[in-house]
């Protein structure tokens, strides 16, 4: 190779060596290989050669052509392997980081307390129902042995919905009395005896009204029913089912329970269950006051009659509490108004991780 030559090959050698991006390397290609290239020139010059020299200086030239093309085609691989590197380890990913918490959200105490409710009741057996908020008058109370008149009706503080309202078209009841806002979660008993042969285990869980609102008591809140069918069900399955409930619900394994009888219209007999605390310190499990917790008994034979249950041969308990009531007890909260104010420094302080999910195994 003359000299000429070789100064080209070693100083396209040097440049390429220093181009430490794709820029700078496609700056060198063109003043080398491009149409006014000096690799080009040089080419375009071969005419200008005395002919004895030509052959030679020919051959030298495409081989010195090869040696650039290869020299430049082999930095532009290498420039591009580093180049996918640098992004490779730019977007590493760790997935051993921890989440990031306070991005995530958090679960309302009343969402918890009802995803708890259904893990426990689900242990035991129980699918878990709904109904609509809005119900009829029988439903909310007919069925349910709660005739037009009785004294029971005024215990409920009902909402009445416009009897010529597009729910009381849906449900027919334009000529009977109004629709109403349900004021329990009872009436979902008698929709999943309607449908539903027994043996039934189940329980609702939703939202229920009435027109009341102090530091305990909202408009709008929920309870969680139970309703339970077979053969052979007697007080004794109730007792053991909600005592069990309620010690796993709230943490105590020797929670004392108490029941103690009551009146309620669909069930015969029925009871109250209370609670052993200490009223002063609040404290649940301890000292020697008793606490109400839900209502509950053996469904009345009427309802069960008005659901075509023969109750010569079906018998069961049914129970209803409030999920505002029992969330407030387990974590010491005095007033129920916060649940609804959707202020979101109240949910930091009383909200549950998303990503720790309820758990039996764990206690709920
Ligand atoms: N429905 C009753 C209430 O709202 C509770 C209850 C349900 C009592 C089932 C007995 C059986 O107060």
């Amino acid at each position: 190779m003359t000299d000429d030559l070789q100064a080209l090959k070693t100083e396209t050698d040097a440049a390429l060596a220093a181009a430490t991006d794709l820029r700078a390397w496609d700056a060198i290609r063109v003043a080398v290989l491009g149409r006014n290239g000096k690799l080009t020139a040089l080419l375009r010059d071969l005419g200008k050669t005395p002919p004895e020299e030509r052959r030679e200086r020919g051959a030298a030239l495409n081989r010195l052509k090869e040696a650039l093309t290869g020299a430049i085609d082999a930095r532009k691989a290498a420039l591009d392997d580093a180049a996918l590197e640098a992004r490779l380890a730019s977007e590493r990913i760790d997935p051993t980081l921890p989440p990031r918490p306070r991005e995530t959200g958090l679960v309302h105490p009343i969402a918890r307390t009802m995803e708890e409710i259904a893990a426990i009741f689900g242990a035991m057996g129980c699918t878990v129902s709904d109904g609509p908020d809005v119900e009829s008058d029988w439903l909310n109370f007919g069925a349910l042995n709660i005739p037009a008149h009785h004294p029971a009706r005024a215990d409920h503080d009902t909402f009445y919905l416009p009897a010529r309202s597009p729910a009381a078209e849906r449900e027919g009841q334009t000529k009977l009395a109004p629709p109403v806002l349900r004021t329990h979660t009872s009436p979902v008993q008698i929709r999943t005896m309607l449908t539903q042969p027994p043996p039934i285990r189940t329980i609702v869980i939703g939202r229920t009204y009435r027109a009341d609102h102090d530091a305990t008591h909202s408009p709008m809140f929920h309870q969680c029913e139970g309703l339970v069918i077979d053969r052979d069900i007697t007080l004794g399955h109730l007792k053991g089912c909600l005592t069990d409930f309620l010690r796993a619900f709230f943490g105590i394994a020797d929670l004392p329970v108490r029941f103690r009888s009551s009146y309620f219209p669909f069930t015969e007999p029925s009871m109250e269950v209370d609670i052993g605390w200490d009223r002063k310190s609040g404290e649940l499990g301890r000292g020697s006051d008793w606490l109400e917790i839900l209502g509950s008994g053996m469904v009345h034979p009427r309802v069960l009659a008005n659901c075509g249950i023969d109750p010569r041969e079906w018998q069961g308990f049914a129970f209803g509490m409030g999920v505002e009531r029992v969330t407030m007890l387990k974590h010491g909260m005095a007033d129920l108004r916060p649940f609804y104010e959707s202020d979101i420094r109240w949910l930091r302080h009383y909200g549950f991780n998303p990503l720790a999910p309820t758990m039996l195994h764990e206690g709920v």
